[in-house]
């Protein structure tokens, strides 16, 4: 098993076996209408395969943020989820699997691939026109939707090849070297008899899993502070989990405006090989999770009836490494659609979204600091937040807070 997350890093690095169309966009977790280049990897690969719990009537696990990598197949998320990039028009834009297995087949780490996955995997008889059916961008026609031509048993083991190559990514990424729990807040909970948190980050945390309410939703492995008894002090005998993923699974609608500096709603004239990846335009409304459930991705037919109450839902985002940024002046995009663009935008969203006036237009200074546009999606709107009676510098301890879930904190014992 060594070998598994061993071959997936390769995989993962591998940006020459995939070609992205316009080397834009990262190839193993963005959308172009959710610029999540700058999210993070880490946790995505303990999400739980999608379920509705009946009870709850709400759904848990799944990935991406309409949730539509559901782990249904493979039982597991991650690795569904990786297996869309290579073959979304919008990201590397490969017409057919095949072609990504094709590429394998021809790269080195076909040895170690086979090794992990048996030689079995690349016995495949390719077309001899397979590289330029591969050079071509998808979508691929609705009249030859696999333009991969294959015998039935070579196209059902390059698809076998296919699944085991989105396994080894998951792999990879629940390996150390991208979910390794060493943020500062790990060492906290690890080391209760330090003072490891400022007195403004243990501030910030109080508030997050008290006042601010943020840990309904980002599980902290704690209880509501409303049980605590001494707020100064870390009681990680109260935590469930000592590993907190600080996600619940669920997801919500949260109001967020449009984003309309997203390139996708621009997007909407045929390129040079008919594909308009957004005909409509900026009259695109992204309905997030209900769009899925009505979606023919949805796999599971009793579930279409629940699309109308997830419409504007999105997951709820890991808070792991939020604030992980290549360098100190990275302005990161947060949430689905990257409308807000710091911690501190975040945090005065949640805490004034039903509070302060609605934005004059698109132009109206005020945005953001004491005006916010109405929702994109206004049904389902979550009711718990929105008006959290949080002073400036309570918000300023919340990203103080956040800023400590970033991995590879180095204790000033050992700097
Ligand atoms: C009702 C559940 C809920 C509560 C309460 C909540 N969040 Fe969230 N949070 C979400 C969901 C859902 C998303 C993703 C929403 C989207 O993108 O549309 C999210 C996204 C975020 C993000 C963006 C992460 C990223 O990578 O883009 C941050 C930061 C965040 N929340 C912080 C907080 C803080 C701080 C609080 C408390 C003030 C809080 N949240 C309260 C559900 C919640």
């Amino acid at each position: 098993m060594q070998f598994l997350p061993h071959a997936g890093n390769r995989l993962h690095r591998a940006n020459s076996l995939v070609e992205s169309n316009d080397g834009l966009l990262s190839w193993i977790s963005s959308l172009p209408i959710r610029p999540s280049e700058t999210t993070d990897l880490h946790v995505r690969a303990f999400y739980p395969v999608l379920q509705y719990n009946q009870t709850q009537q709400d759904f848990y696990g799944g990935n991406f943020w309409d949730l539509r990598a559901t782990g249904y197949k493979l039982q597991n998320p991650a690795a569904e989820q990786a297996l869309d990039p290579p073959v979304d028009p919008n990201e590397m834009g490969m017409p057919d699997t095949a072609c990504v297995v094709h590429r394998l087949s021809q790269s080195q780490y076909r040895s170690l691939f086979e090794t992990v996955w048996g030689v079995q995997a690349f016995v495949i008889k390719w077309p001899s026109n397979v590289a330029e059916v591969c050079s071509r961008p998808g979508p691929p026609s609705a009249a030859d939707p696999f333009p991969v031509h294959l015998t039935r048993e070579d196209r059902g083991r390059a698809d076998s090849t296919y699944d085991q190559f989105g396994l080894s990514i998951a792999l990879y990424e629940a390996s150390p070297e991208v979910s390794p729990f060493t943020s500062k807040f790990d060492y906290a909970l690890a080391h209760t008899d330090q003072q490891v948190l400022s007195p403004d980050e243990l501030a910030g945390w109080n508030l997050f899993r008290g006042k601010a309410i943020c840990n309904t939703c980002h599980l902290d492995g704690t209880a509501s502070s409303a049980k605590q008894t001494n707020p100064s002090l870390l009681r990680p005998a109260e935590a469930a989990s000592v590993a907190p993923l600080f996600t619940d699974f669920t997801s919500a609608n949260l109001g967020l405006p449009k984003n309309p500096a997203v390139p996708y709603y621009d997007e909407n004239k045929p390129d040079k090989y008919g594909y308009a990846p957004n005909p409509r335009g900026l009259s695109f409304i992204d309905k997030g999770v209900g769009d899925f459930l009505r979606s023919p991705g949805n796999p599971n037919s009793d579930w279409k009836q629940y699309a109308d109450s997830f419409d504007g839902k999105f997951q709820t985002s890991t808070l792991r490494n939020v604030d992980k940024r290549p360098r100190p002046d990275f302005v990161k995009a947060y949430m689905h659609n990257g409308y807000l663009k710091s911690l501190k935008e975040v945090v005065h969203f949640y805490n004034t979204r039903d509070v302060l006036a609605k934005c004059k237009g698109a132009d109206d200074p005020g945005q953001k600091i004491s005006c916010w546009p109405a929702p994109e999606v206004a049904v389902n709107v979550n009711p718990t937040v929105g008006r959290l009676g949080l002073t400036d510098k309570e918000e300023d301890q919340i990203v103080a807070f956040l800023t400590t879930l970033t991995d590879s904190y180095v204790p000033p014992a050992a700097k």
